[in-house]
């Protein structure tokens, strides 16, 4: 008979045996897993622990704040924000081709991590307390892809940005190994964690970056962070969140077509809408969204998004379109 009381209860006396008055350091993606794993290491050890946190300039409008901002309220953990947008831009300068996108986002995130992760075991070492555990939020159905679970700290490292390192110097814990989504959910309302960040919908690591089809540039960004505020607001005004499993929003950057928006003629690019339902992201159909709903996105993308005069509708199910176009 499960209840997300106990599981807290149990997972905070595991962590508190694993850990002892070690140190513990925990990377936040944004996303529901690694924010609850790392609020239930702060409720067993408290100040042991502590986040970091990548703004690598390809977040959606919000995220940022509401990490340092509402998580770090409702948990009291101790947050290090990297910011390293510049250091991102430079690395993806004249890069269009999706692969070679996602390993420089990749690569450069580990690299960041990394910088942050040894500034921080430095203190803490001379503080005479060393950092010793790494906190992952593996889920159970991460550790049943991988196998069983041996060698498990490389699940996953194709598809979240900052795959463990093959000589890790920490010992991982892992407190939602044995639990699904929904679980991991419920643990993290019960934690009072912020709903923007428990019922938040799949994102993936590389996040806009992978969502520009050409070069990702930081006007680029800013037009699609806007867009992509306005469809979030419009699904969710809506009350279509729990029906969509995403929707991606994607800046066709090296598309261009004429339009004529006030009293001139434009020559802007199109943004495509990818609302999609799916039950574990292995298959989706195309989500039919309501027509005064699509209605509503396009007018307020073309009336307040400079740069975007068309907006496009994708009805493409995976197979044989994938979900993300990159
Ligand atoms: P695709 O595009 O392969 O996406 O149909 C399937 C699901 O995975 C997400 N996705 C990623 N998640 N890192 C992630 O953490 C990634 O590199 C990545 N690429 C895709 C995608 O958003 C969808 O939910």
């Amino acid at each position: 008979d499960w209840n997300s009381g106990n599981v807290i209860a149990e997972q905070v006396e595991k962590i508190r045996a694993q850990v002892g008055s070690g140190r513990v350091i925990c990377g936040l993606s944004g996303g529901v897993d690694s924010a609850v794993a790392a609020a239930l290491v702060h409720k067993a050890v408290g100040d042991q622990l502590v986040c970091v946190f990548v703004d690598h300039g390809l977040l959606r409008k919000g995220e940022r704040e509401q990490v340092e901002n509402d998580y770090v309220a409702s948990t009291g953990v101790r947050l290090v924000t990297v910011d390293a947008r510049q250091q991102f831009l430079d690395a993806l300068a004249g890069v269009s081709d999706p692969e070679q996108k996602r390993k420089i986002i990749g690569r450069e995130f580990i690299r960041v991590f990394e910088a942050a992760e040894a500034d921080l075991v430095a203190e803490a070492a001379a503080d005479g307390e060393p950092i010793r555990f790494l906190v992952q939020g593996t889920l159970y159905p991460d550790v049943v892809e991988s196998g069983g679970g041996s060698g498990t700290a490389n699940i996953k490292s194709h598809h979240n940005v900052g795959g463990l390192p093959e000589d890790l110097q920490f010992e991982l814990v892992e407190p939602l190994r044995t639990l699904f989504k929904d679980e991991v959910r419920a643990i993290g309302r019960e934690l009072g964690l912020p709903e923007v960040i428990v019922a938040r919908q799949p994102f993936p690591g590389p996040g806009l970056g992978i969502r520009i089809v050409g070069e990702v540039t930081a006007d680029r960004l800013e037009i699609l962070r806007d867009a992509d505020a306005i469809v979030r607001a419009e699904l969710t005004k809506a009350g279509l969140d729990a029906e969509i499993w995403q929707c991606p929003v994607v800046l066709l950057a090296d598309v261009r077509s004429v339009g004529v928006q006030g009293d001139g003629r434009t020559y802007g690019h199109p943004i495509v809408l990818r609302p999609v339902s799916s039950e574990d992201a292995m298959t989706a159909d195309w989500t039919r969204l309501p027509y005064d709903v699509l209605a509503r996105i396009s007018n307020r993308i073309t009336n307040e998004v400079r740069e975007v005069n068309r907006v496009v509708l994708d009805v493409t199910s995976k197979p044989p379109g994938t979900i993300e176009w990159e």
